[in-house]
């Protein structure tokens, strides 16, 4: 009979129990110093090692010759425990056995001697699921315990149980297991099942997993019914990974605003039987992927996801300003909820979809708290060069512009010619300026280390831009790499959109990081008095481009 791997690969010792040192090697310390407790606590998330330990420890504290704290798993205690012969060792599942009866009983019978052990062990698996009146029961238990009686409870719940029950047993946190630990251990039973996988492909199952080692068993054998030779793809293809087109559409539709578009391919994918709360979860984790690759400077090792799918995420988050992401991903929160208390389906998710595609008509208070924060923010777009700068910026006040899809990328306020300072002063703005007038980002600047590198990649892009950036520096300031160019001509390349492409990919392949381009402009001190605002907006109005300014 098959028996799925997961079970197979249960660890019969503390040993083989991977990741969880603080729990394995304290138990076997105290088990060779003889030290017993009559209750412990295994406490973490599912899949994390809680029965396998457990068993380990009932058959520890009766193994006829444990080695180092584990049991020999060769003595007729070990075998009769595996067998079943042995029935000294109990489980009892408190989620289908919660009542005070069950306990009762339980009290009842631990009251006798074991019959072949040393010690009767109740393992108490889901113990957060007894009723109020076993907890009661359990604990005069536990205040008194048999000489003979050994309770293990195991939760994922730790919160859920009462104080006083707490307080008498001795707790082991298990914590979700790393992936390298995983991954190796998936390479160590796929090798003993006579398979191979690659290092890649065990650590995307680790990741896919999330310190869960059951679930990636569990995975590991979908794959192996797939393939002997477990690729990134077979990982790709079993976990459902691929043909994922249809979220970077439907968010595309709610960047460009095309709400039409988003009814179509919604309308396409309920005609292929897709679910439509399956379909909001997925999409929901896509704008995860999108936020966390939008804020870490690394994000890589959280979203789960293959290289080329990476990029293509990367590519996205770079048109989406944060704020629409992450009203994105409360929306379609929402509209699960809504699903999941019994809403139609279709229904929420079309009204979630429309609504994030027509901002106008999205009434939600996070919506208009979004739109007052974009003012205050004071991010406002300006129209070339026609009217003054400063009625502009009333203008676009009063008629409470929000920050359109493909601004973020955009609020790029590169120096025209004439902006740029004849001669370099000083490299700090806080010493050129009086603080409060140094502008927001020059003030956080921080110089950027690894620009060197960044044009030793940007090199491999396009020769004639990196030379352009000779002799330049560059600051990192909240999402802006700000740069410092001798070279004039380095801005007005810049000014491409394909060349800003090749930049910012190439600080992105550096940092690991997707920032926006601005100039480091080094102010002189003469220009102190001069009104900052009022600078930005003549920038502005000369290059008909966005101010970001606080
Ligand atoms: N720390 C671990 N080391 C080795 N295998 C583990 C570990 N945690 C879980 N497993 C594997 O997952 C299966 C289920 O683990 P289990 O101990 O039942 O998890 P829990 O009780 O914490 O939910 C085990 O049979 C084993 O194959
Ligand atoms: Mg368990
Ligand atoms: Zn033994």
């Amino acid at each position: 009979m098959y028996q799925v791997l997961y079970r197979k690969w249960r660890p019969k010792a503390f040993a083989d129990v991977v990741g969880q040192p603080q729990v394995t090697v304290t138990l076997k310390n105290e088990l060779m110093a003889g030290r017993i407790a009559h209750a412990y606590l295994f406490t973490g998330s599912r899949g994390t090692g809680k029965t396998t330990c457990a068993k380990i420890l009932a058959k520890a504290v009766n193994c006829l010759h444990p080695v180092d704290g584990d049991p020999c798993g060769e003595c007729e205690i070990c075998r009769g425990v595996d067998s079943g012969s042995v029935m000294d060792i109990v489980e009892i599942d408190a989620a289908s056995n919660n009542g005070v009866d069950n306990i009762r009983s339980l009290r009842e019978e631990a009251n006798f001697t074991p019959a072949a052990a040393k010690y009767r062990v109740y393992i108490i698996d889901e113990v957060h699921m007894l009723s109020t009146g076993a907890f009661n029961a359990l604990l005069k238990t536990l205040e008194e315990p048999p000489a003979h009686v050994i309770f293990i409870l195991a939760t994922t719940e730790v919160h859920k149980l009462p104080a006083t029950i707490l307080s008498r047993c001795q707790r082991f946190d298990f914590h979700r297991i790393a992936p390298e630990e995983i991954a190796s251990r998936l390479t160590y039973v796929t090798e003993q099942e006579g398979a191979h996988i690659e290092l890649q492909a065990a650590l995307l199952i680790a990741r896919l997993a999330d310190g869960a080692l059951r679930d990636a068993l569990s995975l590991l054998d979908q794959c192996l019914g797939r393939s002997k030779d477990i690729t990134v793809e077979v990982v790709n293809e079993t976990a459902g990974l691929v043909g994922r087109d249809h979220l970077f559409e439907l968010t595309d539709a709610m960047r460009e605003s095309d709400s039409s578009r988003a009814l179509e391919l919604i309308d396409q994918l309920h005609n292929s039987s897709k679910d439509m709360a399956r379909l909001c979860e997925e999409l929901s984790s896509h704008f995860r992927n999108l936020m966390l690759i939008k804020t870490m400077k690394d994000a890589r090792g959280m979203v789960v996801v293959s290289d080329a799918e990476y990029e293509r995420l990367t590519k996205q988050a770079l048109a989406i300003p944060l704020p629409a992401i992450l009203h994105g991903l409360d929306t379609l929160q929402t509209a699960l909820e809504k699903m999941y208390r019994g809403g139609n389906r279709r229904i929420e998710f079309e009204m979630a979809m429309l609504r994030l595609c027509s901002p106008e008509l999205d009434s939600t208070q996070e919506a208009l708290i979004r739109r007052i924060e974009a003012l205050e923010r004071g991010s406002v777009r300006v129209t070339p060069p026609r009217a003054k700068p400063v009625e502009q910026k009333a203008q676009a006040t009063s008629t409470g512009t929000e920050p359109g899809p493909e601004e973020e990328s955009e609020t790029v306020p590169l120096p025209s010619e004439a902006e740029v300072p004849p001669e370099r002063p000083t490299r700090n703005p806080a010493a050129a300026l009086p603080k409060k007038e140094v502008d927001m980002l020059q003030e956080k600047a921080e110089r950027l280390a690894e620009w060197p590198e960044i044009l030793r990649v940007l090199r491999d892009y396009s020769r004639s831009i990196a030379s352009a950036f000779n002799g330049s520096t560059a600051y990192v300031s909240g999402g802006y790499v700000l740069i410092d160019a001798p070279n004039e001509i380095a801005f007005r390349l810049l000014r491409e959109p394909a060349q800003r492409d090749h930049m910012r990919r190439a600080i992105q392949q550096v940092t690991g990081r997707v920032y926006n381009l601005g100039p480091y402009k080094p102010v002189k001190t003469e220009q102190a008095g001069e009104d900052p605002l009022k600078r930005l907006a003549g920038l502005a109005q000369q290059e008909g481009i966005e101010v970001i300014q606080k």
